[in-house]
């Protein structure tokens, strides 16, 4: 049900009917206060300074206009010309049955855009870190948002796996199964054997040569070099796929598409500039001057395609996957996720691809930020000794804090029953208490708040599914299929039919801005009317009206439906009982 498209239809028309601009904006929102009703249309003022009439005036013309006799009780002019649009309960009932009666809670499928989604992106020269924890989680969120809604999503997986750090780890390795090591057991610990490495690089005599050496045979593809190579990047791609698994992400090995998969086209990407006039060389290296993005002298920003020795850089392969994506997959949109300090780069590789033709003008580059993971110490996320933190160990830990707390619970578990919760528990938490943040700003990241059954947490929208459940099981599986009318009386449950109505506006958000913690905050608002709803009108007490429970059991059947189907969305699971 998208509620907010609606009233925008209506109003368009009504803006026509008296004359408006057809440009003239439709701003709809929703009421801050209940007295100003559900919806509200502000746009008469603007519009009146534009037709230099009075704005009162303008606003009774528009609600003359409207048609709006099926859809509000009340529409009503407030102060200067503020409409507020009072939604009728019938209206309301209707339209939470027509959910209820819907397997896709009768949300239509969008007209669908190709969509290419480049999020997770580790370093396979190294462990995965929480950066890229944030990235998976939030990511995978929108993507599965963006699958529901009817888009063709193209996962990209667009791993670190090439570059001159792999030189001296190859070199590295080689010794280690010189030594008669196993590939395996050498790389369990990609921080410390990346340490290892670092600290011959640094200080060996020969070894730099070594690794230098290697880089130059991997790039001109050596048969051994890059036998090892495979061996490398294999053994750390299962290193994140045990991390994907753990937080029940959906990426696959098919989605990676790492920056090694471009290198036969970055000569290509250089040649194109240089053909454009758009890469000159600079000391000699190959640069592409933005006067765009000068500095406060006005020196254009100088954007490096190609370094003085002929190696390329992260910049090239991004310009090669800009082609690869919008030209080859034919991305309507690209959404990129990575922390806010790469949103430079971002700009700069954008201007550039635009000017050189690797996008149309309607195929759109969007750098999706996000701030920073805090200790609780405010400082970034960091082991105590200052070290990574590994995210496997992280989601470990996770589950076992959620095993202790439900242990201390008083419930009728088994205890395989109880180990299956306390996994579901605790990488919820985990990942809801990051995908519940407006993902640009920084956070703090704290057992004790994500863990808690109170307040905007997963493990609050988790026992809230299970109690309606609970609900549901005692009325004896009510079946919502049947398409009885919706009695509604009581605010709390009209104000819990507007919420369930709402879903597809904070769904179509989301998948607009890449913003899941949209999602959050109305399935927290959406489990908060359940709770209240649940206080103020009973539905097993004894002597309710017959039609009165059928009407309030369709209400929490709808809601579970929603809660679990936007928990799935965001990745977390459900469970029946916990
Ligand atoms: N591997 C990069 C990192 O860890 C992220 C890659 C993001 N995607 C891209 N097309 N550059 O920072």
């Amino acid at each position: 049900m998208n509620m907010h498209a609606l009233l925008l239809d209506r109003f368009s028309e009504a803006l026509k009917k008296i004359g408006a601009d057809e440009n003239a904006p439709v701003p709809i929102s929703r009421s801050t206060k209940p007295e100003f009703g559900d919806y509200q249309f502000n746009g008469a003022m603007a519009l009146a300074k534009m037709l230099k009439q009075n704005p009162r005036n303008i606003a009774t013309q528009i609600v003359d206009a409207v048609e709006l006799d099926d859809v509000a009780s009340k529409v009503d002019i407030a102060g200067p010309g503020f409409i507020n649009i009072h939604i009728s309960p019938e209206w309301l009932g209707n339209a939470v049955r027509d959910i209820a009666s819907s397997p896709r809670l009768a949300i239509h499928p969008q007209a669908a855009q190709t969509v290419v989604v480049d999020y997770s992106a580790p370093n396979l020269a190294k462990e995965m870190h929480v950066g890229h924890l944030r990235s998976t989680i939030i990511g995978d969120a929108v993507v599965k948002t963006l699958e529901f809604l009817g888009h063709n999503v193209v996962r990209q997986n667009h791993m670190g796996d090439w570059g001159t750090q792999f030189g001296m780890l190859l070199a590295h390795l080689s010794d280690k199964l010189a030594a008669q090591e196993v590939a395996e057991t050498a790389l369990s610990d990609l921080e410390q054997f990346y340490r290892e490495a670092k600290v011959r690089f640094d200080g060996e005599q020969g070894f730099a040569d070594r690794a230098r050496d290697y880089v130059v045979k991997l790039q001109s593809g050596d048969e051994q070099c890059l036998k090892l190579w495979h061996q490398f990047i294999d053994i750390s791609i299962a290193h994140s796929e045990e991390v994907y698994e753990k937080l029940h992400v959906t990426l696959r090995r098919k989605d990676i598409m790492g920056e090694s998969a471009y290198n036969d086209d970055l000569a290509n990407v250089i040649e194109a500039l240089k053909s454009q006039g758009l890469a000159v060389e600079d000391q000699g290296a190959q640069v592409v001057f933005l006067p765009e993005l000068a500095d406060k002298e006005g020196k254009p920003a100088a954007y490096i395609v190609q370094k003085s020795g002929g190696g390329y850089l992260y910049s090239t392969t991004d310009l090669a996957a800009i082609r690869h994506r919008c030209g080859t997959l034919g991305a309507d949109r690209t959404l990129i996720f990575t922390d806010a300090r790469q949103a430079l780069h971002f700009k700069q590789t954008e201007l550039v691809a635009r000017k050189a033709g690797f996008m149309r003008d309607d195929q759109s580059y969007e750098h999706s930020p996000f701030g920073m993971m805090l200790g609780k110490d405010g400082k970034p996320f960091k082991t105590r000794t200052g070290g990574t933190i590994k995210l496997a160990e992280l989601l470990d830990e996770a589950v076992q804090r959620a095993t202790t707390l439900l242990a201390a619970r008083d419930n009728a578990m088994s205890d395989e029953q109880r180990a299956d919760v306390a996994k579901k528990v605790g990488i919820g938490a985990v990942k809801y208490a990051d995908l519940s943040k407006n993902r640009t700003t920084d956070y703090i990241f704290d057992w004790d708040t994500m863990l808690s059954f109170e307040g905007n947490t997963a493990p609050y929208l988790q026992y809230a599914y299970t109690r309606v459940k609970s609900i549901l099981r005692k009325a004896g599986e009510h079946s919502s299929s049947k398409s009885e009318s919706i009695a509604l009386q009581q605010p709390a449950e009209i104000a819990l039919s507007m919420k369930l109505v709402q879903y597809e506006d904070a769904l179509l958000s989301v998948a607009r801005d890449a913003t899941p913690h949209v999602l959050c905050s109305y399935l927290y608002d959406l489990a908060s009317a359940f709770m209240s709803f649940y206080e103020a009108c009973p539905i097993l007490k004894a002597g309710i009206d017959e039609t009165v429970k059928q009407s309030r059991l369709t209400l929490a059947t709808v809601t579970a439906h929603t809660l679990k189907h936007g928990l799935d969305l965001l990745g977390i699971e459900t469970m029946e009982h916990m």
